[in-house]
């Protein structure tokens, strides 16, 4: 279903199984676009409605949901800003296609897995749940949101260059302290996504 305007290029793909209790918000990485997670959020939740937006800051062309000063920094104004404004947009979706009553989950990539674990720690009303793969430390707010038992799934590569393990590890603490169920799965790939990525999450969300 190609959509109204909600300030978001994006699609909206209804569920194919009634009884899905999920609509997974997809998020894609940098230079990706509203249909690159398309496949995945189906192979991750089969049957499942997928609401997909478009970032809209551009790196050299690329999309992107917000702005960086290099790799790994981030211009946190910008970034508060654009969290704001996608929650905005989700909630403003809901108005527009039939989200209420399932369980939204994010599902991000790099870029767009940072700015949903923003959106966890910015606006936590927003998602009930969240598939982080390669994701990084966006933000420490202060205070802490409560994200008691909201479940947060996080796929990290052993391989990955830009993202360590101690990012990984202080990413989880922080999410742990704000109350969530953090599950990590360490996979062999580096940054890229990998099948390994696919079948755990898949396996997480049950
Ligand atoms: C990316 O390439 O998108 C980075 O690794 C993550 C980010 O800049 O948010």
């Amino acid at each position: 279903m190609r959509s109204v305007d909600l300030g978001f290029e994006h699609r909206y793909l209804p569920a194919t199984d009634p009884a899905s209790p999920r609509t997974l918000l997809l998020l894609h990485g940098t230079g990706g676009g509203e249909s690159d997670l398309l496949p995945l959020g189906e192979a991750i939740a089969p049957g499942a409605a997928r609401l997909s937006p478009r970032g809209k800051v551009l790196e050299r062309g690329m999309p992107r949901f917000f702005r960086r000063i290099a790799e790994g920094v981030f211009d946190l104004d910008d970034l508060r800003f654009r969290t704001h404004e996608l929650a905005d947009f989700i909630q403003a979706a809901a108005d527009v296609y039939p989200l209420a009553g399932r369980k939204l989950i994010a599902v991000g990539l790099s870029n767009g897995a940072n700015i949903a674990a923003s959106l966890l720690l910015l606006r936590p009303e927003i998602l009930d749940g969240a598939i982080l793969l390669r994701p990084m430390v966006p933000l420490i707010p202060d205070p802490l949101p409560d994200l008691s038992n909201v479940p947060v799934f996080i796929g990290a590569g052993r391989g990955d260059p830009i993202v360590s393990p101690a990012q990984t590890a202080e990413l989880v603490e922080l999410l742990q302290r704000a109350g969530a169920q953090v599950s990590v799965h360490w996979g062999p790939g580096g940054h890229g996504l990998t099948i390994d990525d696919v079948n755990a999450a898949r396996a997480w969300l049950g």
